[in-house]
This record gives structure tokens, sequence and C-alpha cells, in this order.
């Protein structure tokens, strides 16, 4: 991880777990969505910003992919390589809030993000899940979730550890539970 957008810092709370295939880095998503539910339900107007950091190809995407669609959405979930920012508005029991998903790598300038109108996604209900941070060397607002992916020594495993920056971050993934 290089950029000064997530500091070394001893993070509030932490959660790691080596998936060996992509379906236990499922279980994990959809037990982190579960998770961040309960705290939008008591938080319905909150925002949390959260990172997805890794090398190309480490899982981002399909980290987040899981994730969106544990917490609700029913269609595709596609890569916002080219957008820059796709927009999951959900609607779940009493719940309504809207999941921005961003990849910032192709970005050119690290303001572009502003320039593309999105600083008003970062005030919404609900959250902001970025991809490649770093591009914007350090405009973006702070985050409350840090989530890191490593390549594992077989080609299917990752190692995922979700760090709370936060006191908001470290009640929302206080209450993950894989089993
Ligand atoms: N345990 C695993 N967890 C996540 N993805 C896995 C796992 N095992 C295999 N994969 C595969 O690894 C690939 C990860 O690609 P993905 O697009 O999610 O990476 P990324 O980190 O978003 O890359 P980029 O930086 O290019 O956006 C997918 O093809 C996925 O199916
Ligand atoms: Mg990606």
């Amino acid at each position: 991880m290089t950029g000064n957008q997530t500091p070394q810092i001893t993070p509030k709370a932490s959660f790691k777990q080596y998936c060996r295939q992509e379906s236990e880095t499922a279980k994990l998503a959809k037990a982190f969505a579960v998770s961040l539910e309960q705290w939008i339900s008591q938080n319905p107007h909150a925002h949390l910003n959260i990172s997805l950091e890794g090398d190309l190809g480490a899982g981002k995407t399909t980290f987040a992919r899981y994730l969106i669609q544990g917490m609700g959405h029913e269609g595709r979930v596609k890569s916002p390589t080219y957008t820059l920012c796709e927009p999951y508005p959900i609607q779940k029991n009493h719940l309504s809030f809207t999941a921005h998903h961003f990849d910032l790598y192709r970005m050119r300038d690290p303001l572009e993000w502003q320039e593309a109108g999105f600083a008003e996604h970062f005030d919404v209900p609900g959250l902001c899940l970025i991809e490649w941070p770093e591009k914007a060397e350090g405009t973006l607002p702070p985050f409350d979730i840090q989530i890191q992916l490593q390549a594992g020594a077989d080609e299917n495993e990752r190692s995922i550890t979700i760090n709370a920056l936060s006191e908001a971050g470290k009640t929302a993934i206080d209450s993950i539970d894989i089993n």
C-alpha cells in the first residue's frame, strides 16, 4: 500500500480471515454485509467510508460484489473501472441507503473524483466502497474501515483483513460472525 490516504495507524479493531477459495471470500463478505446492515439500522442517516486495498487482481471487486449483493442488491455488480463509480440503491426491510462502488485506478488526476461531482456521494446515508483510494492522493474524506486483500500461496487463496479506523467503523465491524 502506498500513498497517504491510509497512513500506518493502529486500527481500533481488526478482523482477519484466511480464505482458501472464492466461496470463503463470499462468506466473509456476506458476514460483513450482515454486520454493516445492523450498524445502518442503528444509524440510518449516517455514512461509512470503506477502502479496498490490494494489488491488481487481489479480489477487491469480487469482495465488493459479494458485499453489495449480501446487503440486498439483486442485480449485477459491474466493475466501475471505466465509469469510476457505480451506485447501488438498496431497500431492505425498513432501510433505504446507497452503496457507491468506486474504482479510482484510471483517474488521471487526484481530484478527478471531485470534478466528476462525486463528493456528494460521501454525504448520503449508506457507504462508499473505494478501490485504489491511493490514486486520490489523500483528497478523499477519511476512512472508517480499511479492507486489505493479499494473495496467498495458491492462486485461489487470499488473506483478508478488515480494520476499523474510526469509532463508527469499530461498531460496524463488531458483529462480523462467519460461523
Ligand atoms: N479467494 C478469492 N477471493 C477473491 N477472488 C478470488 C479468490 N480466488 C480467486 N479469485 C479470483 O480472483 C479475481 C479477482 O479479480 P478482481 O477483479 O476482484 O480483483 P481486483 O482486486 O478488483 O483487481 P483490480 O485492481 O484490477 O480492480 C477474480 O477472477 C476472482 O474470481
Ligand atoms: Mg477491481
